[in-house]
Order: C-alpha cells, then sequence, then structure tokens
C-alpha cells in the first residue's frame, strides 16, 4: 500500500521520499510504482508526460534519515505493532520539524499506541488509512488519538481532500477503527461459510456481487487485501474486543502460515496463475 500512496502523493504534485528497509523492497516499491503509472498511462487517464513528472518527483532511500526534512511522515509497514512503535521512535528521533506530522496507515493498531513511542510527540502522530487499490479507492480515514493536536487533525484532512483529491472521514481510536472494525468481521464470516463447507468460493463471492451490488465478493477482496493483514487485523480486534465475531477462522491462519497470501503471493483462497 505504501507505493500507493506514494503514486497518489507525486500524481498530486507533491515531493515524495519512500523509504524500504532493504534494497529489493526499494527494487520492487519503483517498479511497481513504474508499472501502475504505465497502466495508468495505457488506460488514458494521465499522459506519457505525466508519468514521467510523478516519477521525477519520488525519490528511494533505503536510510530513515532521508525522512529529516519531511513535514509529512506515512508508515506504511506490517502490521505489527512491535515493527510500527519501533519506526514512530526512530521517526521522532530522525524528522527535525517539530510541527511535521507522523501518520500511520495502519489498518486496526490503535493510534495512541504508536505516539505512546514518540517520547512526547504524540500532539503531532494521527492515523491516515487509506484502502486498497489506493489509486481507486476515494477514501482516507483520519484517526485522531487522544493526544492529537486538533491542527494536526485538520492538516490531515487538508491534506487527503485538497491535496490528494480524496474524500475523508474522521474514525474513533480504538482498534479496525471505522470501516475495518465494520468489513472484517464480514469477511472472516464469509471465511467460515467456506471452511465450514456450506458453500463454494465462487457461490460466495458471486452471491455478494449480484445480491447485493458489492464490486468484489469477500474471499476475492481477503485475497486483494492480503491474507497477512485480514489476519493482524482480525487479531488486533479480537484483542481488543474478545468478540467471536473477529477471532480468526483456523482456514484463514493455515493459509498464512503456509506463505499463501492471496494475489501478492500467487495464491490465497483463489489461486492466480
Ligand atoms: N491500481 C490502480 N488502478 C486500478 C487498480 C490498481 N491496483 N486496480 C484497478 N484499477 C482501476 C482500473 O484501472 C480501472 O480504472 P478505469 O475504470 O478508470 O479504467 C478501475 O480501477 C476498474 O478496474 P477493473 O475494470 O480492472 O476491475 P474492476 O472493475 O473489477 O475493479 C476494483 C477492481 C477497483 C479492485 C474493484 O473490484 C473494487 O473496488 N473492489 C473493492 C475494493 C475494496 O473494497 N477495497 C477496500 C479494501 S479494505 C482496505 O483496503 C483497508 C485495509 O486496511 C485492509
Amino acid at each position: 500500500m505504501g507505493t500507493g500512496i506514494a503514486e497518489v502523493c507525486a500524481r498530486a504534485e507533491l515531493d515524495v521520499v519512500v523509504v524500504e528497509l532493504d534494497v529489493e523492497a526499494l527494487d520492487r516499491s519503483r517498479n511497481s510504482l513504474e508499472g501502475s503509472l504505465e497502466r495508468a498511462a495505457g488506460r488514458g487517464k494521465i499522459s506519457q508526460k505525466e508519468v514521467g513528472s510523478a516519477l521525477a518527483r519520488v525519490s528511494f532511500d533505503t536510510n530513515f534519515d532521508a525522512l529529516s526534512d519531511r513535514q509529512l511522515i506515512i508508515e506504511a509497514a506490517v502490521e505489527s505493532k512491535v515493527i510500527k512503535q519501533e519506526i514512530f521512535e526512530r521517526l521522532a528521533t530522525v524528522v527535525a520539524d517539530p510541527d511535521a506530522v507522523l501518520a500511520s496507515n495502519t489498518s486496526s493498531i490503535p493510534i495512541v499506541e504508536l505516539a505512546a513511542a514518540t517520547n512526547g510527540r504524540g500532539g503531532r502522530v494521527l492515523g491516515l488509512h487509506f484502502f486498497n487499490p489506493v489509486p481507486v479507492m476515494s477514501l482516507v480515514e483520519v484517526i485522531p488519538s487522544l493526544l492529537t493536536d486538533p491542527d494536526a487533525t485538520e492538516r490531515a484532512h487538508r491534506f487527503a481532500t485538497q491535496q490528494l483529491g480524496k474524500e475523508s472521514i474522521e474514525a474513533p481510536d480504538r482498534a479496525g477503527f471505522t470501516v475495518n472494525a465494520l468489513l472484517i468481521p464480514y469477511l472472516l464470516s464469509a471465511i467460515r461459510m467456506f471452511e465450514q463447507g456450506l458453500a463454494s468460493a465462487e457461490d460466495i463471492d458471486h452471491g455478494m456481487v449480484k445480491g447485493c451490488g458489492h464490486p468484489m465478493g469477500p474471499l476475492a477482496l481477503c485475497d486483494l487485501i492480503g491474507l497477512d493483514t485480514v489476519l493482524g487485523v482480525a487479531e488486533t480486534l479480537y484483542g481488543e474486543q474478545r468478540e467471536q465475531l473477529f477471532a480468526p477462522p483456523a482456514l484463514l491462519q493455515r493459509l498464512v502460515s503456509a506463505g499463501l497470501l492471496g494475489r501478492k503471493t500467487g495464491r490465497g483462497l483463489y489461486s492466480y496463475t
């Protein structure tokens, strides 16, 4: 998702720095960005010149220090509280401007738990939650924590709406915020229905597309989001709420253990060959 966020920022004429921890991940991000922009040009959404200028606005680095002069950072690492807290701790020391906004694209982790890692900069920490695929989905959830300064929250709304041209809603700082707290129980129910052999994957998805007008069925959506992310969000929700509807089904856990994570690995609930 980080690359998708970088793409929408670059297409909005913002200067972007992408930081990944290793060179391979950085190369994947660069290739994915170039591919996505080329596809957008192929579909006539942007010109070839705009592809070039968007790419020119993005620099890639493996060093956190490259973020030192930024005014807004959007962390989009894997859905692990420990990893995200380590990142926020480092951001608090690296980013020079004390007014810079430190945002997380977390799908579910309470923002205040990330703010706590920033050694007194919690007023500038908030959630900026994008949706997959980022260039297509028009919503951004803005999630202030109990510590967030109101002007940082306003800045985040302005960034999402005026600079990126998306729509924003303000969501509560509880696990899953607004959208995932509603979406994830639905996705988990679909996995359980399939796991229990009550209906085929195709019929579950076809039913929700044709019966409810959803753009894609829940099982295909799980594969699009990534099963590791779905599991991570379910675990966070279950950890906070202890409600059975958030408990991850065994099939989801087995698929993730097997490394079958959905579209990104070529197989998840469906095969993509
Ligand atoms: N990047 C950029 N553009 C993309 C894209 C991508 N990865 N995938 C599709 N698109 C664009 C296409 O270019 C096309 O644009 P056009 O109509 O202007 O030419 C448009 O989207 C439709 O694409 P397709 O015709 O190829 O395919 P579909 O009509 O089947 O749409 C879809 C694909 C946009 C993924 C649609 O099925 C959809 O909206 N699905 C639901 C997605 C959803 O619910 N996302 C939220 C997930 S939850 C989440 O992200 C939160 C997280 O925390 C877990």
